[in-house]
């Protein structure tokens, strides 16, 4: 059709135009046809039932309670004459476990599937296209044609309600949030050190003691005081057997599995708080405040035969309550030092011939294994389980990056990807400035679209082990649903197209596209939720001697407006249209304007510091990581510094020397060179022990002209930068070449003490 015949009929067929509105679904179906039409849903609508009656009885009864919500009228189920839809369980094997067939038609919907599970997901899909609230318009439904089913099993969103309580209902409301994008895997932390929260029958203590701590909300979680002899615990709640029953009833009808987390050997102290005898030093504790966990026990005592028995008393109640597959045994990091020092625990390590503590772990796991393995039930373990050897049939949850994930999927075993960057809903999404405060980090909307599950390090059998990935949303900072409702919307949407969607039909665009009647339903529910990140990603590029910055925003309709000469960008400044050209020391600021205004509270800003490496290129003997890999192989000669967080800017280089040989283009007059390091001691990461400067004429020879040794103390743990500096006599070199010597050992004291260092490095300054 011509431009002109459209607009014509534009103007005079207005339905026409309507019939051709794209339909919008989050996830993104695998195929969806538009047909011409609507299936209008009213008071002579009914439910049909076909194949699986008794089965598929739940999910029409869910169908017609929010259609009751936003209409009023009462489908019934029966098989009466007139305008239905139908739901039917067929066998088509294209569909696997959890797929549909959805056909709407102006007579009739009819959706198709192998199991309960997928009619519910068909079901997901046609509500997406109806009012989200109470209504008096008609419920027109699209005619459309739908074939859809997920790209992983696994699809999960995990929730602490352990450093803050969220009431059964706030858990309900999680759990229908996640059903409408498709996600099916709901992992429960019901157990930490500030709270334990799952009643057990035959453990009252845990929910009159260990469910309850001073209150402390008042304080931002890291600065909550350690309690005080006397004080009263009054903070904390927890779910009884009943509450949990009903939530598990109310999950499954929306194909939500629960996975418990029932949290060991470490970050027990609550359980301690009850039953001291549980611990190494079997001493009573103070009440928990929620913060401070200094001078507690935290662990459960691998050398105590009682510790198993409670254990299993528990996860004989636990598995009663939670019909799924898996149960979560936590396994994450567990500071072993007390049990080093435990009688009990050197013994047992003498009785089973255990090398070290992590050994010591790795029975504990087993033995917790081989008991829920009697349940007909499997473990699944954050993966610090790795460590000491892995149970046999142990799932991994790969957190601490995707390493962990890698190693244990070419072991055999199945993981679940929830690598901290990008899918931590407890990060920021947006700001920070004007954000809620957070943990830390910085896990977009778009990082989270942009996430691939399967690393590129696994073959394709390798893969197969990845059964999905997930996002975990800690409560430390986290202190009310409505908080909860901001962290994971719309980010679990994102997360939802990552795990349901081919991979092939990710699309930005398309995907900012459809959040946007998400975020009129959001309004319409009155949901707390992020409007965006509308901070402007300043990418800098070096090459060939050119500097080069990309800006881009996340906004919808976004336009990026920017400064170069430190003052503050409004949308009368420099529209962005191309990358930048920087050629000399500038301040870059940068802003989001969408509909003329500029969005957000600060401007994103980079200062640019121009020197004779910029844009030359870095060769290193020693790969960089994979997971710091700053923007790019030259983000050492690309004028930008690092700053204080780990991430972004820095290269890191995991146990090894940064070997970096620089190729100025031509022989230039050189008197300085700086090489700038950070030291961030809870992540491993620390100072070089000396940096080596050399120059060269013809890159092979290489003459050295200072080695600096490292000044900054070991034990700092504030994030630490540090310039190593060379100054020498002005002469004429080609090449320049850096040689910074990582730590091989970290210090006594750290938690990886003997492991060597990580190091990281930005910005090679030549002058
Ligand atoms: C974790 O974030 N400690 C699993
Ligand atoms: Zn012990």
């Amino acid at each position: 059709m011509t431009k002109k015949i459209t607009l014509l009929l534009t103007l005079f067929f207005p339905f026409l135009v309507l019939a051709q509105q794209p339909v919008s679904i989050i996830p993104q179906p695998v195929s969806l046809q538009r047909n011409e039409g609507h299936f209008v849903i009213d008071g002579h609508t009914s439910i049909h039932l076909g194949n699986g009656k008794k089965e598929l009885k739940p999910a029409a009864e869910f169908l017609a309670a929010r259609i009751k919500e936003i209409s009023g009228y009462d489908l019934p189920v029966k098989n009466r004459k007139g305008k239905a839809i139908k739901l039917s369980l067929e066998s088509i094997n294209s569909l696997g476990a959890e797929g549909y067939q959805l056909q709407v038609t102006p007579s009739e919907i009819s959706i198709k599937a192998n199991s309960k599970a997928g009619i519910v997901y068909g079901i997901q899909s046609v509500l997406q296209t109806l009012p989200a609230v109470r209504t008096n318009a008609a419920l027109q439904v699209p005619a459309m044609t739908i074939t859809d089913y997920p790209r992983f099993t696994w699809r999960g969103m995990h929730l602490d309600v352990s450093r803050h309580f969220f009431s059964p209902d706030a858990v309900k409301q999680y759990i229908d949030l996640m059903a409408t994008y498709k996600l099916n895997r709901f992992h429960w932390h019901l157990i930490d050190d500030p709270g334990w929260r799952i009643e057990i029958k035959k453990y009252p203590k845990l929910t009159d003691v260990a469910a309850w701590r001073v209150d402390h909300t008042d304080k931002p979680w890291d600065a909550r005081p350690q309690a005080k002899p006397g004080e009263e615990p009054t903070y904390g709640g927890y779910y009884t057997q009943e509450q949990i029953k009903d939530i598990v009833a109310y999950a499954a009808q929306r194909n939500v599995t629960i996975v418990p987390e029932i949290e060991m050997p470490g970050h027990v102290a609550s359980a301690i708080a009850a039953y001291p005898h549980l611990s190494c030093s079997g001493k009573a504790q103070l009440p928990l405040t929620g913060g401070d966990y200094t001078n507690m026990s935290s662990n459960y005592c691998p050398g105590n035969e009682e510790v198993f028995t409670f254990l299993e008393d528990v996860l004989d109640e636990v598995v009663a309550l939670f019909p799924g597959q898996y149960v979560h045994i936590g396994g994450d990091e567990v500071d072993k030092s007390g049990w080093e020092k435990c009688p009990k625990c050197q013994k047992r390590m003498a009785d089973e011939g255990l090398k070290n503590v992590e050994e010591l772990q790795s029975y504990f796991i087993k033995r917790i294994e081989n008991y829920l393995q009697t349940k007909n039930r499997r473990i699944i373990g954050w993966d610090e389980i790795l460590e000491g050897g892995l149970a046999p049939q142990a799932t991994v949850m790969s957190w601490r990056g995707e390493s962990g994930g890698i190693e244990a999927a070419k072991m055999g075993h199945d993981v679940i990807m929830t690598p901290g960057s990008p899918v931590y809903f407890d990060h920021y999404q947006a700001g920070p400035e004007g954000e809620p405060l957070a943990i830390g980090g910085f896990n977009t909307l778009k990082k989270v679209y942009d996430y691939e599950p399967i690393p590129k390090e696994l073959t394709a059998e390798e893969a197969k082990h990845v059964l999905g990935a997930q996002a975990n949303v800690w409560a430390e900072y986290i202190t009310t649903a409505s908080q909860v409702e901001y962290m994971v919307l719309p980010r679990m949407l994102a997360l939802a197209e990552v795990v349901w969607s081919p991979k092939e039909s990710r699309d930005w665009a398309s995907f900012n596209q459809r959040l946007q009647p998400q975020f009129k339903a959001f309004d319409q529910k009155a949901l707390n939720y992020s409007k965006g990140n509308f901070t402007v990603d300043i990418k800098p590029s070096s090459e060939g001697g050119k500097l080069l910055v990309t800006l881009f925003t996340e906004a919808m309709n976004g336009e990026v407006y920017y400064t170069l000469d430190g003052s503050e960008p409004t949308a009368q400044s420099i529209k962005y249209e191309q990358p930048i050209r920087i050629d000399s020391s500038v301040v870059l600021k940068a802003v989001t304007v969408v509909n003329g205004k500029v969005m957000g509270l600060k401007p994103a800003e980079q200062s640019f510091s121009m020197h004779q490496a910029v844009g030359r290129e870095v060769k290193y003997d020693n790969p960089v990581s994979k997971h710091y890999m700053a923007d790019g192989p030259n983000s050492l000669t690309d004028g930008v510094r690092g700053r204080h967080a780990v991430g972004k800017y820095w290269h890191g280089f995991s146990g090894r020397d940064m070997i970096a040989t620089i190729d100025l283009g031509e022989a230039k007059s050189i008197s300085n060179i700086t090489l700038g390091c950070l030291q961030h001691y809870r992540d491993w990461i620390m100072m070089p022990t000396a940096v080596k400067f050399e120059v060269s004429t013809d890159g092979k020879n290489f003459k050295e002209v200072k080695t600096v040794k490292n000044p900054i103390s070991l034990n700092a743990q504030e994030a630490t930068m540090h310039d190593f500096k060379a100054a020498f006599p002005e002469q004429k070199a080609k090449y320049v070449r850096v040689t910074a010597y990582h730590l091989t050992s970290l210090p006594e004291g750290h938690n990886g003490v003997g492991k060597p260092a990580w190091l990281f490095a930005d910005e090679i300054v030549v002058r």
